[in-house]
């Protein structure tokens, strides 16, 4: 194994002094007297990339990374060289580069506080085995720094001490250790002194990072092959360090249909038909809502990808046809290992167009799979992707299928030591063809990116929804993720709690566990539990290996189901606030659920905080994660939050018990918050919503709150035709007001809110509503006020008696 920073640095090789500069346009290149070069691209004022090649000049610049919608442009840029450094100077940041050693020291440009300084800087090995270099980085690293992000780890969410390794494994029934899983995030942000900066280390060979690990003062991170190739993002704000990342990498093209965000039920395998029918049945029956159903492997014929088992599922269109009218969406699976068999189509054609990943020598890549011996289409040759994307047209098109899992997109091959391809195999790596230790990292990226074309195409005019098992950096804007084979312990409940936030601290907040666990059979007790978690996790969906039982719902005891549905129900209900806050994720970029580090890196307490994590803007939820619990200890961040269950206000800032008996959970409301919600439905679209319920809680002070619409499908929100309704909420201590302002051209289904308000400290005398009174005869109190109005006030005054 390399180790980056090894005291002794044996074959390593440095940077000598700068002997050239060179400006163009936002690009600025210095160059060494052996052959090194920096390129410092400044992106925006607080994002700087650096780029560099030990050999005079650089390869073609190409990242599957990168957006082309990212946001580009500065307001300053200046350049200074002083007599032992270059100074480069935004509005935001100032850069050093040393001349002597090429090294780097950046600055906040405001307060000159040191952000972040090179140790041994950029240094090397050549790598006599595959070419090329390994590109070497090393920082210096404070007492008291923290570290987030780097995606799927199933560890602590301060990463500090520790060191990871990024290429994309399938890891059947991994642990909390485990490392690499499934997939390649090689991003994170730094947080030193109140301030927060991110590193993405856009390099997709096999990548390790290092946080003060091996040596306390050190952070590193380096890579087998390719480019020393970074980006540096600035905050101070770790949220705005994260939405820049995303900015950068690419938010997701387009909100999720809404029935996504409902409760998905899976398993590996429901089939036949008979079985599907019975498991979406027993959901109505009980009523539980469910807006989607799985069809794992067995839905094929062999696992052949795009065919069906005719004696399972005679009629496809049929079935999923009825399955829709009953609100289920069908999801299929869709693997990436052609069965070799010259009888089948795709395999045929594949082979015919010459699709098919090969070694170096020409043999075609073989590799076993759930088919039995397989070939592998090259994802990263835009012409296969294309390919790949029409054949997806049966499957949406005709038979109807609204969703497609991939899977296996590692690449996953079983009987094989190190369980994906061999170095060798050759990719096109769209025009810059390159061995699979570089392709590696991005081939379940490039499929899930062809399956969400074909899906894009054939949904039309509705949207496509794709769920991923493995990724690289940006795979978020194609995309949703789950966080693949976990194990039914209270263990892996801890890390599906910690996996879902950093991987929302990654760019990636569309994901979700397998509720319950893959492997093993849950406890009543640890299902309910993960549920309750899974109302707060974007993706939410219940799946199993099917081997130790089943894990649906009602399969554990009639108290089970009772909750299960109490907790569906909650979720179903705060769609429309959820589908807000995913809204924000798509235009912004912010993340959706906000770990306690994210929502106030000031307090120090929260930085090695694992548990409690913020849902949108203004919901703290902490799940409980221990058998026989009556409740917890878990800490409130600052502020003032009202207990959801009981409507007790708490003052944050410390650790206290909350209670919460399996049939309740710790969720709090941020104090002034207008949380919007449904009213119960079995799936999303079941009811014509004529009615958001706005549950508003009372705060001295103001807070703004937001409600997004739109027609919840479909691509006409990118056209206008939304609804944004902004409430800003100004409490005093006799009255209450609610400004509302109005954007966007949809005209939304629901015509009127009904007003709840929490904790509201005085009795109410009058109602004025856009300054005329409105009756108090309607008005209920049952602890809390409820009363009616029209959506589109523009102001509501509650005044006192
Ligand atoms: C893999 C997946 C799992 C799926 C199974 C069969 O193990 O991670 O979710 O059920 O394959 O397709």
């Amino acid at each position: 194994m390399i180790v980056n920073t090894e005291l002794e640095n044996k074959g390593n090789l440095f940077p000598s002094k700068i002997i050239d500069f060179k400006k163009d346009v936002d690009t600025l290149y210095f160059s060494t007297d052996n052959d090194v070069i920096l390129q410092l691209t400044v992106v925006r004022d607080s994002l700087l990339r650096f780029r560099y090649t030990t050999v005079g000049n650089f390869d073609n610049d190409f990242s599957y990374a990168i957006t082309q919608y990212a946001s580009i442009g500065y307001n300053k840029l200046e350049i200074e060289e002083k007599k032992d450094c270059y100074e480069v100077l935004t509005s935001k940041l100032r850069c050093e580069i040393s001349k002597e050693d090429m090294r780097v020291s950046i600055y906040d440009a405001k307060d000159g506080t040191l952000i972040n300084q090179d140790e041994g800087g950029f240094h090397w090995e050549e790598s006599y085995e595959h070419g090329g270099n390994i590109v070497k980085m090393s920082k210096l690293s404070n007492d008291g720094e923290s570290y987030y992000g780097l995606g799927d780890k199933p560890n602590h969410l301060n990463l500090k001490g520790k060191r990871f390794s990024n290429w994309a494994t399938d890891s059947y029934a991994y642990g909390k250790d485990s490392d690499p899983i499934y997939k390649a995030i090689p991003f994170y942000t730094g947080l030193h002194h109140g301030k927060a900066y991110g590193i993405f280390f856009d390099n997709t060979f096999k990548s390790s990072f290092d946080f003060a690990h091996e040596r306390r003062n050190v952070t590193s991170f380096w890579a087998q092959g390719g480019e020393m190739n970074y980006y540096f993002f600035y905050g101070p704000k770790m949220n705005d360090v994260v939405e820049s990342y995303t900015d950068l990498t690419g938010k997701p093209h387009h909100l999720p249909p809404m029935w996504a965000l409902g409760f998905h039920q899976c398993k590996w395998s429901y089939y036949p038909e008979s079985k599907v029918k019975e498991i979406t049945a027993t959901f109505r029956k009980l009523k539980i809502p469910c807006d989607a159903i799985y069809l794992d492997i067995d839905y094929m014929e062999g696992f052949r990808c795009f065919t069906w088992n005719k004696e399972y599922f005679p009629d496809p269109k049929r079935m999923v046809k009825e399955l829709l009218a009953d609100g289920f969406k069908t999801v299929a699976i869709i693997d990436p290992g052609i069965k070799i068999d010259k009888d089948y189509a795709v395999f045929k054609e594949g082979l015919e167009k010459d699709y098919f990943c090969k070694r170096a020598d020409g043999a075609y890549m073989k590799g076993k799979v759930w088919p039995g011996e397989c070939y592998f289409p090259d994802f990263t040759n835009p012409e296969v992707r294309d390919w790949w994307s029409g054949l997806f047209q049966e499957l949406i098109e005709d038979i109807g299928v609204k969703g497609v899992w991939n899977d296996m997109n590692e690449p996953a091959v079983m009987e094989v030591p190190n369980k994906t391809f061999p170095d060798d195999v050759r990719h096109d790596y769209d025009g810059n063809p390159c061995s699979h230790r570089k392709a590696h990292n991005v081939y379940g990226m490039q499929m899930a990116r062809a399956t969400y074309q074909g899906l894009k195409k054939y949904s039309y005019p509705k949207r496509p929804f794709v769920i991923t098992r493995s990724a690289y950096s940006g795979t978020q804007r194609y995309t949703s993720t789950w966080t693949g084979d976990n194990v039914a312990t209270w263990e892996h409940l801890w890390i599906a709690n910690i996996q879902a936030q950093r991987m929302a601290m990654s760019g990636f907040s569309f994901a979700g566990s397998d509720i319950g666990g893959f492997a093993e059979q849950p406890q009543g007790e640890l299902f309910t539990r993960w549920v309750q978690l899974g109302v707060f996790h974007p993706f939410f969906r219940v799946h199993s290996s099917g081997d130790h039982g089943d894990q649906e719902p009602w399969a554990f005891d009639e108290d089970v189901t009772d909750i299960v549905r109490k907790f569906i129900e909650i979720r179903y209900q705060l769609l429309p606030y959820l589908y807000t806050a995913f809204w924000n994720y798509v235009d912004h970029g912010t993340p959706l659920l906000k770990s306690l580090v994210l929502y106030d890196q000031d307090d120090v307490h929260t930085h090695y905080r694992t548990d409690e994590f913020v849902f949108g803007e203004q919901i703290l939820a902490c799940p409980v994660l221990e058998p026989n619990a009556k409740g917890r200890r878990m800490y409130v961040p600052k502020g003032n939050w009202y207990n959801f269950w009981t409507d007790e206000i708490v003052k944050g800032g410390k650790e206290m018990w909350v209670d919460a008996d399996i049939d309740s959970m710790p969720i709090f409301v941020k104090e002034g918050a207008i949380i919007p919600k449904y009213p119960i439905q079995q799936y999303v679209g079941e009811k014509e919503i004529k009615e958001i319920t706005l549950d508003v809680y009372y705060k001295k002070g103001k807070e703004k709150s937001e409600l997004f619409s739109d027609a919840n499908d479909g691509f006409d929100y990118t056209k206008g035709r939304f609804s944004l309704r902004t409430f800003n909420l100004t409490g005093r201590s006799n009255k209450l007001i609610i400004n509302q302002h109005k954007e966007g051209k949809f005209i939304t289904t629901y015509v009127t809110f009904k007003i709840q308000i929490h904790g509201l400290p005085f009795e109410i005398g009058e109602i004025q509503l856009d300054n005329e009174t409105i009756s108090l005869k309607h008005l209920k109190t049952n602890g809390t006020y409820s009363f009616i109005v029209d959506k589109n006030f523009s102001q509501l005054n509650i005044i006192g008696k």
